[in-house]
């Protein structure tokens, strides 16, 4: 698989096999990711990839908090009120999502079943939490973000889904418990991962993008 192949496979994956990827391919996949590139080469990501058990239990944790009524109350700001054409890609993914799963635009509540399913991982047998200092602000967030897609990539090579997930980051104080991070430490966003399960619905999701002109202008 080349890298375009790659690019044009990778899909956010919200359904998986209950079948773990082997360790081996693991420590290969997030190894290569170190290569990724960031501002005067900082590395600020400290990711933790939680599987089997203590997935389990940290699945639990997250129930626990979002019965609570909890508000989010993330490490970073996420409140972006989107506008515009940006809003319209918002509602855009969201019914993408809404449809593949069957549910009606006024449907609250379904709505709101299908968003929990955020913190559990969508059952996904891997979930990686990415950490950074939190005085590092946009610049770790900028290189986080160029490090999640590298590891994507790397993934999807290897037949292995995943979805980036913003939703694991509103609720950060059980999970820095969980992981006994130091108070100095933020978590940006996660994303679950493993084998697609490509029979379930919510895997027939499928976003557009815009042409290349309203994004990019080429000036020479
Ligand atoms: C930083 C980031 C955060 C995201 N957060 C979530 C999330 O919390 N839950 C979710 O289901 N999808 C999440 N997504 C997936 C996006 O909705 C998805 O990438 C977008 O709709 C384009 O679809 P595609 O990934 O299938 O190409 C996130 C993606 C990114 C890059």
């Amino acid at each position: 698989m080349n890298v375009q192949d790659a690019v044009n496979a990778r899909v956010s994956t919200r359904a998986f096999l209950d079948k773990p990827v082997p360790a081996d391919t693991l420590q290969n996949i997030f190894r290569a990711a170190q290569q990724s590139p960031s501002n005067c080469n900082v590395q600020p990501w400290q990711t933790y990839v939680v599987s089997g058990a203590k997935k389990d239990q940290l699945k639990e944790k997250l129930f626990e908090e979002l019965m609570k009524g909890q508000l989010p109350n993330p490490d970073f700001d996420w409140k972006v009120y989107y506008e515009g054409i940006h809003k319209d890609r918002q509602y855009g993914s969201a019914y993408a999502l809404y449809n593949a799963l069957g549910i009606e635009r006024g449907d609250k509540q379904a709505r709101q079943v299908a968003m929990s399913r955020n913190w559990g991982f969508f059952d996904a047998p891997h979930v990686a939490f990415f950490t950074m200092e939190k005085y590092l602000n946009i610049m770790g967030a900028v290189d986080i973000g160029i490090y999640a897609q590298t590891l994507a990539l790397l993934m999807t090579e290897q037949g292995i889904a995943c979805c980036m997930q913003g939703a694991l980051g509103q609720y950060p104080d059980p999970v820095k418990e969980f992981l006994d991070l130091p108070e100095s430490r933020g978590i940006l966003f996660g994303m679950s991962f493993g084998y697609a399960d490509d029979s379930a619905d919510a895997n027939s999701a499928r976003t557009d993008r815009e042409q290349l002109d309203t994004a990019v202008s080429f000036i020479s």
